[in-house]
């Protein structure tokens, strides 16, 4: 059984960055578990299937291949709506959960990202991390990132969007996103990429040596 970093925290809050840094830095696997709900989601859009179809959406769920799991494919903000709907589902969950588990055990260790893996997907990982950032710096970085990208936004639109997005990812009954009661907090609102990268660096290698 591997390391496992723990790695939790609301939508646009730079998880996914930190986490690939991570992984890469100490040679570890990475799961980012937003991928599994999306590519459940994407399934059920692309087979025109309801999606508040407890059954049915199980059912796609335990068909998602944890490899090739790619963010560009599942990017768009209608499956990453659909993905928030169907995460409130709890056989949803536990389908996911457990090839999350499952992932969580490869040798040398694992970076799994997400809502719930502090809480329930790895509640005995030796690190942990909520990240976060105020509503008003997640919205303006989405932002920032789609015009750069050479798109088209509205910041209001997006700053309704993050907030919706958390009220569903915290408000829901079955695991909702909340700091684990021994998560480091990190909150980067004021922080770059790299001092976030940093200030991560430095808890976990800490917590390392104590395990
Ligand atoms: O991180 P993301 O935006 O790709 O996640 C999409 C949705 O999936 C998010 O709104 C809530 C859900 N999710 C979850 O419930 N639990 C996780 N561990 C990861 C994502």
């Amino acid at each position: 059984m591997g390391v496992v970093i723990a790695i939790d925290g609301p939508a646009a809050a730079g998880k996914g960055t930190l986490s690939r840094q991570i992984a890469e830095t100490y040679g570890f696997h990475h799961l980012d578990t937003g991928l599994t709900y999306r590519a459940t989601a994407k399934a059920l859009l692309d087979a025109g299937l309801p999606l508040d179809d407890e059954t049915v959406a199980e059912k796609m769920a335990r068909e998602v291949e944890l490899a090739g799991l790619d963010r560009d494919t599942l990017s768009a903000h209608a499956i990453g709506e659909a993905a928030s709907k169907i995460a409130v589902m709890p056989k949803v969950r536990r389908a996911l959960v457990e090839a999350q588990k499952a992932f969580s055990t490869r040798a040398p260790g694992t970076v799994l990202d997400g809502r719930d893996i502090g809480t329930v997907v790895c509640p005995d990982a030796p690190v942990k991390l909520y990240v976060t950032a105020s509503a008003d710096v997640r919205a303006r970085r989405r932002y920032d990132e789609i015009i750069a990208k050479g798109g088209e936004a509205e910041y209001d639109d997006i700053f309704a969007d993050v907030t919706k997005r958390d009220e569903r990812d915290m408000g829901r009954a079955d695991s909702p996103l909340k700091p684990a009661q021994d998560a480091h907090l990190l909150d980067t609102s004021k922080m770059s990429i790299e001092a976030a990268f940093q200030a991560a660096k430095s808890l976990i290698d800490e917590a390392l040596i104590k395990n």
